[in-house]
């Protein structure tokens, strides 16, 4: 593969009404969510809950890539046929997490530094033949009372451009993913702080680390209040100062940023959504690489029962397609009952 493919896989990742679907969860995190639906979590039902959102009929239209964990790149379908290649033939490029999950940082209590460099190389190289053409790390920063420190945004700032290096040395598109967690009382103006010092912290360490521009997607928190913060900042005020941060810190060589959801509802991730891409034009597309609002639905109307299939994935199918809608501008409220 040549460099050109890089640039031409991030670009397909955002393509015109397109977006990503996180279904990257650890073991860990799809145990905490099968058992919300009172489902046990064994090999078994990750297999089926994962192949029942990737066989859903028309994803395609509206999904352009999945991440997937490690356990399922490796899974095959009930048909036999391995779970990336169902993606495949419906035309969806499959993605994988590569990182080994946030840790506790040395000599700074409470924060966390994300792990998985050490051998990185080999699996990424094992990771392209199993069929991954792009991939993602996910950093994790804390907000509280003294956090986070510089160091702790240093110092996985560094991680995520030594991954990203990785990654294009392997030929696979990297998503760089610092996180701001939006749990605590924090403001939005203190969110938009720690944000926009962390986006520079990264973009400083991509470039000293040689990281090609053209050829990653950038996966940001949006600028947001606090969960428990008492006052809510609305989406026009969202959406405002998430755009202006990135004008102040990500550079237009980067074709597009695909947000998280972060604990968001579906409604609230896809309106926030919308309304950064009602702002005037920005140099780089603005779309979603959601994992909890586009399942959320989903997972609840699957329930563990193969009964269910259908109806799950007609959930999914209708999150993906206002999804889809807020990454054109073109979502409103009101379709969310019509559906
Ligand atoms: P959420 O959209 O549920 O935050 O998940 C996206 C993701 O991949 C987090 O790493």
């Amino acid at each position: 593969m040549s460099e050109h493919d890089m640039e031409e896989v991030a670009l397909l990742l955002v393509a015109p009404s397109k977006g990503i679907l996180a279904a990257d969860e650890s073991t860990g995190t799809i145990k905490k969510r099968l058992e919300s639906i009172n489902v046990d979590c064994t090999e078994e039902t990750r297999r089926d809950y994962r192949e029942m959102l990737f066989t859903a009929d028309g994803l395609s239209d509206y999904i352009s890539g999945v991440i997937l964990y490690d356990e399922t790149l490796r899974q095959s379908a009930k048909d036999g046929r391995r779970l990336a290649d169902v993606l495949k033939d419906q035309g969806i490029i499959p993605g994988i997490k590569v990182d080994m999950g946030a840790k506790p940082l040395a000599f700074s209590e409470g924060e966390l530094v994300t792990e998985g460099l050490d051998g990185l190389r080999d699996r990424l190289a094992e990771y392209y033949e199993l069929g991954a053409r792009f991939a993602k790390w996910r950093s994790v920063i804390t907000i509280g009372d003294a956090a986070p420190s510089q160091y702790c945004i240093d110092t996985n700032a560094h991680a995520l451009a030594r991954y990203a290096a990785l990654c294009q040395e392997a030929n696979i598109v990297p998503i760089v993913e610092p996180e701001i967690l939006m749990d605590g009382s924090h403001s939005i103006d203190e969110c938009y702080a720690v944000t926009e010092t962390t986006l520079k912290s990264v973009f400083d360490e991509l470039y000293k680390q040689r990281v090609v521009l053209e050829q990653m997607l950038l996966k940001p928190n949006m600028v947001i209040s606090g969960s428990d913060c008492p006052e809510q900042a609305g989406t026009d005020e969202i959406a405002a100062k998430t755009v202006y941060c990135f004008e102040q810190t990500v550079p237009v060589a980067v074709p597009g940023v695909v947000f998280l959801s972060g604990g968001q509802s579906e409604a609230q991730a896809t309106e926030n959504l919308n309304t950064m891409n009602q702002l005037d034009n920005q140099p780089w597309e603005i779309s979603y690489s959601f994992g909890r609002a586009l399942q959320a639905t989903a997972l609840k109307t699957w329930g563990g029962r193969p009964e269910n299939v259908a109806a799950a994935q007609s959930a999914l199918l209708t999150r993906a397609k206002l999804t889809s809608a807020a990454r054109n501008g073109k979502y409103s409220s009101d379709m969310e009952a019509a559906g």
